[in-house]
Order: C-alpha cells, then structure tokens, then sequence
C-alpha cells in the first residue's frame, strides 16, 4: 500500500455518498430483538424505571405490542415473566398457564410472523433468585458466592427442558436457555424432540458472564439473587479461550444458535465466536448497556441517537448477526428516518 501523499485516506470520507459506499457494515431492522417484560393483570403498561422506554406489560397489551413490532419491521422478541408467586424450584416457568406461556400464545394469535423467542431460566420464579435448583442453606452463603456444589446441576436440567418444552407448546418458535448450567442444550434438545417439538429451535446464551451491567435488567425482573451471586455458574470475565470451550459444547449439544452475552464489554470475544464458527450469532446489548446511556442522555452528556446507533454497529462490525437490544423500537425508527 502507498503511503502518503500518494494515500489519502480522507479523500473517500469527504460526501455522504462516498462514505456510504465504501461502508463495511450495515445495521438494519432484520438485525434487532426486542425484550419484553410480562406481567400478570391487566390493562398494565408500566414504565420500567431504570429502563426508560421500556415497560412492563401485561398479556393483553401484547395484540397492541406486536402490531407495533410488525409495522416497524423488528423480526423478533424475547419475553421475560414475572410470576404470580415464587417458590423453592420455579414452579411457574413451566406451567402451562404461566406469564411467558400465555405471553407467547398472545402473540403468536396476534401476528403469528412475528418470531418468538423465550428466556428459559429460573431466576425470576425462584424464591432465593438463583438460575436453577439450589441445595445450599442461606448461612452457607452470606457474603460469599454459593459455595460449589450448592446449585444442583443435573437437577435443574430437568426443569430447564420442562420449561422449555412448556414454551414449545405454546407456539414459542425459539427457546433461549440462560442459566449457564453445564449439559442444557442436549437436555433441552432432547426433551422438545421427545415431546414432538423438533423443528423448536435453540438459542444458547453460550458465552454469559457474570457481569455488573445486568443491574437494571434484575430490578426489573425480580431476579435478583437473595444470597450469593451467580459467580459458580455464569463465566468470569477475564476469561476469553473458556467462551470458544463454551461455546464449543454447546454447538456439539445442538444449539442451532449461540449468544455472547453483555456485548459491548465482549466485543473481543464475539470477534473470535465469529471467527471460529458459522452458527448465527447473536449478541445480548444488555440492560446496563442501555441505562448508562440513558443516564449520561439525561444529563446532557451524550447524544442517546448517535450513542446507540454507534454501539448497534460496533456489536454488528464485531461480527454479531442479530442484537437484542432495548432500543429496537427506536433503531428501527431511527434507521427508517435514516
Ligand atoms: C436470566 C437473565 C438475565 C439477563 C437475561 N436473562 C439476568 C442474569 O443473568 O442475572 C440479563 C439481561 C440484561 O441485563 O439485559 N438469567
């Protein structure tokens, strides 16, 4: 390559036209998945606090919500749930009438091209708010993380499958396990091919850390644990070649899909999932992501528009090829307005 004044690399930015031209990535509304969080009752439509622009939403809402989807050209959601009541083993997650089950029955008569995805986890219906089934007496784990061995793997991959199965049943079109326990996506996969489900695709949250931006994301779900932290189970962040392991085994177990979960924190280790792999990748642009924009926004330190859309592209540049992302209603229209 010539180097200057033979190379001029300013000479491709100087119009709109050019730029876009020579533009390496692209970020469009096929791209976005939309959360939701579900409540029970009715006429509901809570603001969520640390999350401004997203709501709380109960079932009957969800008509409204999807044809507002639709029109925006958003593919996807991701529904979360609040249970009625919570219990030792998560009861809710897989009755058949729980929040999320009749959250995806809602949507799927509403606007049935709409894609539906599930989070398949136990935090937010659990009592101690731990992702799975938990052996361990609270005193063991004051202050500390839960002491290894207290969350009892194999058992909660039962529950995981019944939940997911229960999400298949009612129309979900992809089930996304969040849990971080080790063998879910066989366990799952199995269990929706045995109850008749095999064209239910699964998304694998493959690579989750334990990580600081999921603070606004448990307020509004519940879910956040009552004792210890979720350290014995999600990845610890320091750690990249432990995520290709991850992310290794659970492309082997079935998963038809895998996520990189927060993203912007990651972008690294999203590189090199893209690099090895050819699954779809998707990556989780989390709740923290999303409020500290919103906050510095408020302040009138950032532009929140420019903001997001730079961090959208830098997760697509990064080599995702979907994002969750709370501002998918607004990229949407921000990439109509152009
Ligand atoms: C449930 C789950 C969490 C998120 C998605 N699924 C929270 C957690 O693991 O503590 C976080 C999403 C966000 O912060 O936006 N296991």
């Amino acid at each position: 390559m010539s180097s200057f004044p033979q190379y001029r690399a300013r000479r491709l930015r100087c119009s709109e036209n050019l730029r876009r031209l020579v533009r390496e990535t692209t970020l469009s509304t096929g791209d976005l998945i939309y959360p939701l969080f579900l409540i029970h009752g009715r006429g509901l439509r809570e603001e969520i606090p640390a999350m401004p622009g997203n709501y709380h939403l109960s079932v009957d809402q969800l008509a409204g919500e999807a044809q507002d989807l639709v029109s925006l050209g958003i593919p996807a959601v991701l529904l979360f749930g609040l249970p009625a009541c919570k219990d030792e083993t998560g009861r809710e997650a897989y009755d058949p009438e729980g929040i999320v089950q009749q959250g995806v029955r809602a949507l799927k008569a509403a606007a049935p091209e709409l894609v539906v995805i599930t989070d398949v986890c136990l935090c937010e219906y659990t009592n101690h708010g731990h992702c799975g089934v938990v052996r361990a007496k609270p005193e063991q784990c004051a202050g500390k993380g839960l002491p290894n061995g207290c969350l009892d793997n194999d058992a909660t991959l039962e529950l995981l499958a019944r939940i997911a199965v229960s999400h298949a049943a009612a129309g979900a079109d992809i089930v996304a396990p969040s849990d971080m326990m080790d063998g879910r996506i066989a366990a799952i996969r199995t269990a929706l091919d045995g109850a008749g489900y095999p064209c239910t695709a699964i998304l694998s949250y493959a690579a989750k850390y334990a990580s600081a931006f999921y603070g606004p994301f448990r307020q509004a779900a519940g879910s956040a644990p009552e004792y210890g932290d979720r350290r014995g189970y999600q990845m610890d962040p320091p750690n990249q070649r432990e995520a290709l392991r991850e992310v290794a085994q659970d492309v082997d177990e079935g998963a038809d899909m895998v996520m990189v979960k927060p993203a912007l924190a990651y972008l690294d280790v999203l590189c090199r999932v893209r690099e090895r792999y050819n699954l779809p990748l998707v990556a989780y642009n989390v709740s923290g992501e999303l409020s500290m924009v919103k906050a510095a926004a408020a302040a009138g330190w950032l532009d929140e528009r420019r903001a997001a859309l730079e961090i959208l592209t830098a997760i697509k540049r990064a080599g995702a090829d979907a994002i969750i992302t709370y501002w998918a209603k607004d990229a949407a229209r921000w990439l109509r307005e152009g």
